[in-house]
């Protein structure tokens, strides 16, 4: 089935405009936070091996296919489902993205808010003279402080939501072109920096020398959920993003493009983070701390310090800004196509309920230190069940859907645009997506799960 191009429905407007959304949408603390945090606390190397083997050949063909139905349909992500009428169940599907994208905005705002207090400590010269030790009180002090995390959290909801309300060309696209490759500059910068600092040479090893020793079950889960999540896939935010692009876009290089972009920056951001951990004698396994703490740390070992690091704070918040845009747009989109409310309208209440959700997670070390589960946090709750558990779930019914659902020839028009590339490689991307895709992320999912046991 082939849709007519609504009039009325926003589209980006280039192929750079494209590319420059998807790339700031996959793009973001997933790489600078939460790739350094969790590769260094599942053994670093081996962990990376994981990850690179998850990104090309799971979270490529996934990728796809999400951006493969949403242009199909123009749709939301569970409008798209309804639409292409496959049976009643298949709008679940989107549901569940939807509300993934909702909670992972929810603790992924919080953090967006750290760049921000981060940015602030950075022009008032906040980290200065203090050693690693004292940088980690510092963050620690912070985050466990009551009004500071959840007030940049809500002001950071504000921003993306100012963001989101003036619609997809004139917001996201504006806002994405001019600063990432600004931020591609300032991580070389830090990388060299960290690298040359005496004691460098082991924080390289942990990360590029693997020691399969250290993989478990949850390891693997964990590298799998992470691949997901930098690529912003399996939720649907890249139906809606493929909703947005023209006919004439050649998806599958957008998409090479894409995850190629985001995970030579995920590396990079180890390549800045490691050695410095290792040279400064901090913890690699620290936790969500550890880019808060390691990078203020080579900022104070720099010429020009003070300068680099408030940029790279402005420049993180950007990045994470284009991704939490990114987010807010899945549950806005469902918003305006299901509920029927204007943009302004949705908007405005999908950031009223992501943001009473927030608020705990923002305040989990502080005011609402006190409710877990499972011996988590709310933070660690939604920071571990929305990307471990319902990326992969959402994936794997994603790659399930067009590989068996979607019908052969819809997927090779879009993949040719119609005949008009040659895309001979469809063959090969329908079994990835009916055999390989499916059947490597079940296995991964209950094998991390402890449902069956290698
Ligand atoms: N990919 C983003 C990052 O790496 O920071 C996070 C993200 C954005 C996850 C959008 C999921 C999503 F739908």
């Amino acid at each position: 089935m082939n849709s007519i191009p609504d009039p009325e429905r926003e589209s980006f407007s280039s192929k750079f405009g494209i590319l420059a959304a998807t790339a700031g949408s996959a793009i973001g603390l997933g790489n600078i936070w939460r790739f350094p945090y969790v590769a260094g606390e599942n053994g670093g190397g081996a962990f990376l091996f994981l990850y690179l083997g998850f990104v090309l050949a799971l979270g490529i063909p996934v990728m796809l296919s999400e951006m493969l139905i949403g242009r199909n349909t123009l749709k939301s992500p569970v409008g798209a489902f309804v639409k292409l009428k496959k049976g009643r169940a298949w709008p679940l599907v989107g549901i569940m993205g939807v509300s993934g994208a909702f909670f992972i905005l929810a603790f992924y705002a919080a953090v967006a808010g750290w760049t921000l207090e981060y940015l602030y400590q950075s022009v008032t010269n906040g980290f200065s003279g203090k050693s690693p030790d004292e940088l980690g009180d510092m963050f620690n002090a912070f985050r466990e402080g009551s009004w500071r995390p959840i007030i940049w959290f809500l002001v950071f909801m504000v921003m993306t939501s100012a963001i989101v309300i003036s619609g997809v060309k004139k917001g996201i696209e504006k806002y994405t072109k001019i600063l990432m490759p600004l931020l591609l500059a300032i991580l070389v910068i830090l990388s060299i920096r960290s690298l040359t600092l005496p004691g460098a040479g082991e924080g390289l090893r942990f990360l590029f020398e693997p020691d399969f020793s250290k993989i478990t079950a949850n390891t693997i889960l964990q590298a799998l959920g992470q691949a997901f999540f930098s690529l912003s896939i399996g939720m649907g935010t890249l139906i809606t993003y493929g909703s947005y692009i023209t006919k004439n876009n050649n998806l599958s290089s957008t998409v090479i493009s894409v995850s190629l972009a985001d995970t030579f920056i995920a590396i990079l951001a180890g390549v800045a983070i490691f050695p410095a951990v290792f040279a400064f004698g901090i913890d690699p396994a620290a936790g969500e701390d550890l880019t808060f703490i390691a990078l203020p740390s080579i900022f104070q070992q720099m010429v020009g310090g003070y300068f680099f690091s408030t940029l790279f704070f402005v420049l993180l918040a950007v990045a994470a800004l284009t991704s939490t845009i990114s987010m807010l747009e899945v549950v806005v989109t469902y918003f305006v196509e299901e509920l029927k409310l204007k943009r302004k309208r949705a908007t405005i209440l999908a950031s009223v309920l992501i943001s009473t959700i927030g608020l705990f997670a923002a305040g989990s070390w502080g005011w609402f230190e006190n409710m877990t589960l499972f011996g988590k946090n709310v933070f660690g709750l939604l920071n571990f069940t929305s990307v471990n558990l319902l990326l992969p779930l959402g994936g794997f019914f994603i790659v399930i859907f067009v590989g068996w659902f979607m019908g052969g020839k819809v997927v090779k028009d879009e993949l040719s645009n119609e005949g008009s590339l040659k895309a001979r490689f469809w063959l090969v991307f329908l079994f990835l997506v009916r055999f390989v895709a499916p059947i490597a992320i079940a296995v991964v999912f209950l094998n991390g799960i402890g449902i069956i046991n290698f």
